[in-house]
């Protein structure tokens, strides 16, 4: 589709990630010299920073196919069976939310990883019997928004591990342009600047904010992203100069008007706002960690004092 064509293919036009990039490029190479296949990787860290493109690029530049699946799709055994089963030599398999996958299924996994073999039980009750299938040699790659989620046997098998960072303003800048030269539509320097700034470190938000961008640009301007159209377009959409949007917004408000900047426990935050627990840990906590406008301390979570000033709060004193 058109949505993925905005993604990078190979190493060379995947933009930020230095280290991980770096690292990879020599694992693949050596592998490459080898004849063999790429050992298993972990992937992790926020979500929306690249970890499916960058799975999708491993096995571009290893020159196999990629199956891509999730955690949560894998109920059954043969599920996991019948999707390794059918996997030629070298060949990627992708596992995203791999935290998620059940535990009775990570059994089947491990063997698998490290043998590449299949023990299942066929036939049922007095007649059931384990039998042995053999594998190509496969990839792994897994992704996980949090590898502490993950269990220790499952993470021992993952021959390479990789954290992927939010990108700074420099690397999504130069994402907002490249996707504008795939889009075919001019945007000066100030406008990707702009862009970058407030897309939370993320290319995926970066991108979307580039689309919104870009039909404001068509309806209201010539069809040129500038700067002065940019901030006028973040402002209707509604995310303010830190990229923060509504659901950041009420979150802060929230902990900080009926809670009192806390401390104050995820769920009961959850709860007050509407959104799932889970969704406010992978999805909205880490970036407002990382520009420290929550702390996390052992009795729950606290609003600090630059958050309190950028939502136009005084801070209380100590007194
Ligand atoms: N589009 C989304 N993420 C990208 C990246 N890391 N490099 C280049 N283009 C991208």
């Amino acid at each position: 589709s058109f949505e993925l064509s905005l993604r990078p293919q190979n190493l060379q036009q995947y933009i930020g990630q230095q280290k991980v990039k770096k690292n990879l490029k020599i694992f693949i190479e050596a592998a490459k010299m080898r004849e063999e296949s790429l050992d298993h990787v972990l992937l992790y860290g926020p979500p929306g920073l690249g970890k499916t493109t960058l799975a999708a690029v491993i096995a571009n530049e290893m020159g196999v196919n990629i199956r891509m699946t999730s955690g949560p799709a894998i109920e059954r055994p043969g599920d996991l069976a019948a999707i390794l089963s059918d996997l030629e030599p070298g060949d990627v398999l992708f596992i995203d939310e791999i935290h998620r996958l059940p535990r009775s299924i990570e059994e089947v996994l491990y063997p698998a990883m490290e043998d590449y073999c299949l023990d299942i039980v066929v036939g049922k009750g007095p007649t059931a019997r384990s039998v042995r299938l053999d594998l190509p040699p496969f990839t792994l790659v897994g992704a996980t928004t949090r590898s502490g989620a993950l269990s220790a046997p499952l993470r021992d098998r993952f021959g390479v591990l990789l954290r992927l960072d939010y990108y700074d303003e420099e690397a999504l800048a130069e994402i907002v342009k490249r996707s504008s030269s795939l889009f075919d539509v001019a945007i000066d320097d100030q406008a990707s600047v702009e862009l970058a700034r407030r897309s939370r470190g993320t290319p995926r938000i970066a991108n979307r904010l580039l689309k919104r961008v870009r039909d404001y640009a068509q309806v209201i301007g010539d069809g040129a992203i500038t700067i002065d159209l940019s901030k006028t377009a973040l402002e209707l959409l509604q995310v303010d100069p830190l990229g923060l949007d509504h659901i950041d917004r009420k979150l802060m408000e929230t902990m900080i008007e009926r809670f009192r900047g806390g401390p104050v426990g995820l769920d009961t935050i959850a709860a007050s706002i509407g959104e799932e627990s889970m969704t406010i840990e992978d999805v909205y906590e880490p970036y407002l960690m990382q520009i420290g406008f929550i702390q996390r301390t052992p009795r729950g979570r606290m609003a600090t004092a630059p958050a309190y000033e950028h939502f136009g709060y005084s801070y209380p004193s100590e007194t």
